[in-house]
């Protein structure tokens, strides 16, 4: 387990307009990689939660509780989506509670020891690939896939 073994800018300036402001969900685990995000309301997931440390985000004892807490919280406030940041652990957990969906498909073979959960191939789900033109500080081309839930 560590930080993220690709370098595209591109994909992480995608990833900061589409949260900014609004609540991040994550994991314990990609929490304690994670680098300081300004101007996003964190909300960590943990089932110790006295081993979080830190003032400047939320944190649910479970993947459902966070969706609860965020859900509560932005309708309170009147502002923010809640999108959900990973990791593996929690984005499978989450599957069930999404109505959209963003994901950047790599043109790679990239090894690692966390594999991203597929959502189910069933028919709630639509989807549409976005092709990504690439930055010059980008490693490698990429592709968007937006799923949306038919609820
Ligand atoms: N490429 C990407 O886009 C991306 C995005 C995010 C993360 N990542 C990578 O993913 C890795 C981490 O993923 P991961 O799957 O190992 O871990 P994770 O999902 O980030 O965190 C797992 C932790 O979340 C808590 N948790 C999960 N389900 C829970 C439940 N039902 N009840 C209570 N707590 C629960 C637990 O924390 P406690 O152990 O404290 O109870 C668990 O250990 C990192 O290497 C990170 O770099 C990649």
């Amino acid at each position: 387990m560590g930080p993220i073994s690709w370098r595209l800018p591109s994909d992480l300036k995608r990833f900061k307009r589409l949260t900014l402001n609004h609540y991040l969900i994550v994991g314990r685990k990609t929490y304690e990689v994670l680098p300081t995000l300004r101007d996003r309301h964190l909300v960590v997931v943990s089932s110790v939660p006295s081993n979080i440390l830190g003032l400047r985000h939320w944190i649910a004892k479970s993947p459902p509780d966070a969706v609860a807490l965020a859900m509560t919280e932005s309708q309170v406030h009147g502002c923010g989506d809640v999108y959900v940041g990973g990791g593996a652990q929690i984005y499978r957990e989450l599957w069930p509670y999404a109505t959209r969906a963003l994901i950047t498909r790599i043109d790679a073979d990239i090894e690692g020891d966390i594999i991203f959960p597929e959502p189910e191939n069933d028919d709630s789900w639509s989807w549409h690939t976005l092709p990504i033109a690439k930055n010059k500080d980008d490693e490698h081309t990429t592709s968007l896939d937006i799923g949306v839930r038919i609820v």
